[in-house]
């Protein structure tokens, strides 16, 4: 697809995309083998990932979804996480896989982490498209990484700015004059 006027750079194209979930599915596919899993995907930047993924993992597994938000529509993550919807199910003695789009300060999935061990989850492991290390405020690594990146604003492939460009097919660097200009 061609790229958008305010994209810079793109980071992963269809492509590189399709190939990283039918690695990571069949990744958790072995790892899961055997034992039940449920899959959480975090609203709304996990829907084309979660998507994808999803039908590369060969088990009998349970989809549900939550609507957590750490960034208000910014760039910048507020740190203070809000739990706008929640899933409708237990979650006690259950592997849960969380599903993200991109793990930055790490504050959004680690304050999801430690709700879901408080619910009594057995395992909570996440696998992220996205990883950008060089964002952390706290100290955290997903267990399942598409691809590590560097400390820029992008965007598509499930990924906002503004509520905008998360139908692009690819992920991109957004042009730093659309939120410089703000
Ligand atoms: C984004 C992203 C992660 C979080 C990562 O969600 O989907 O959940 O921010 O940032 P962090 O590691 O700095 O906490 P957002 O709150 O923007 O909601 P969205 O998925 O609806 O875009």
């Amino acid at each position: 697809m061609k790229k958008n006027d305010q994209v810079v750079e793109i980071l992963l194209n269809e492509t590189e995309i399709a190939d990283i979930c039918r690695s990571l599915g069949k990744q958790i596919s072995t790892d899961y083998a055997n034992k039940p899993l449920i899959l959480v995907g975090l609203l709304k930047g996990c829907i084309p990932f979660m998507s994808d993924l999803m039908r590369h993992i060969n088990l009998p597994l349970e989809v549900y979804y939550m609507v957590v938000s750490s960034y208000h529509g910014g760039i910048r993550s507020s740190g203070d996480l809000t739990i706008k919807y929640d899933l409708e199910r237990s979650v006690k003695d259950q592997n849960i896989l969380l599903i993200e789009d991109v793990v930055d300060t790490g504050l959004t999935i680690t304050a999801v982490i430690e709700m879901f061990k408080y619910r009594g989850a057995t395992s909570v492991e996440v696998v992220t498209l996205l990883d950008k290390p060089g964002g952390r405020l706290v100290e955290y690594t997903p267990r399942y990484i598409g691809k590590k990146i560097p400390k820029k604003f992008v965007i598509g492939y499930g990924l906002d700015y503004q509520e905008k460009y998360r139908n692009l097919p690819y992920v991109g660097v957004l042009d730093p004059k659309v939120y410089e200009k703000e």
